[in-house]
């Protein structure tokens, strides 16, 4: 958490690989990722990273289905199995009867659960989330939230999410907060 400009997305990106401490050292999962060449950071994104943004970022005139086939084909998954998971997945996130519609005949709400469904179909280690309710209105925000939340508990998905909302921030076990650039407070004591 923190106000506009405190730092929260370029914090995110640095975790979430997309871009390189200027000074500092960052680990991830052992390796120190500012050694690393573009290519091999793109790698790593992809198999260990799931990202889901504000404005969703789908392929508008692709089908949900299709949306999470894409991180597969990069994998080099065959279609049939690709076709399955990307099924298997779309159900978990409550859009079974919505597989074949387009990005944008969806609602914003399920646009997200799309988007974090194709954050998921690869099965990350660790899920990047910047605003991911910026977007939406209270309702819709509180059911990406409790979706986010049973992922964490029943999935053991470590989730790192930025938001600025107070209501928002309670789904969470541990708070950062950030102010001009910096962390001002971490409960890291009470997430253990
Ligand atoms: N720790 C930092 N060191 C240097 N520049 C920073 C740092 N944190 C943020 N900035 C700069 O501050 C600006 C706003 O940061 P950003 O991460 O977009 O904020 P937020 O997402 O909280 O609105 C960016 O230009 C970014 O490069
Ligand atoms: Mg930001």
């Amino acid at each position: 958490m923190g106000p506009s400009g405190s730092g929260k997305s370029t914090a995110m990106n640095i975790l979430g690989c997309l871009d390189v401490p200027t000074s500092g050292r960052y680990y991830f999962r052992g390796t120190d990722v500012g050694t690393l060449t573009r290519d091999q950071l793109a790698l790593l994104r992809r198999y260990y990273i799931g990202f889901v943004f504000q404005g969703f970022n789908l392929l508008k005139r692709t089908t949900a289905l299709e949306n999470l086939e894409l991180p597969l084909i990069y994998r080099g998954m065959a279609r049939e199995e690709r076709r399955a998971l990307a099924r298997e997945v779309l159900a978990q996130v409550g859009l079974a009867d919505r597989e074949d519609h387009t990005a944008s005949e969806l609602s914003g709400g399920q646009q997200q659960r799309v988007a974090i469904a194709r954050a998921l179909v690869t099965n990350p280690s660790v899920m990047f989330a910047d605003e991911p309710t910026g977007n939406l209105d209270s309702a819709r925000s509180h059911e990406i939230m409790k979706l986010l939340k049973s992922l964490n508990e029943e999935k053991g998905l470590t989730i790192v999410l930025v938001t600025h909302e107070e209501d928002i921030a309670k789904y969470a076990n541990r708070k950062v907060r950030f102010v001009d650039g910096h962390v001002a407070s971490d409960n890291a004591a009470v997430a253990a």
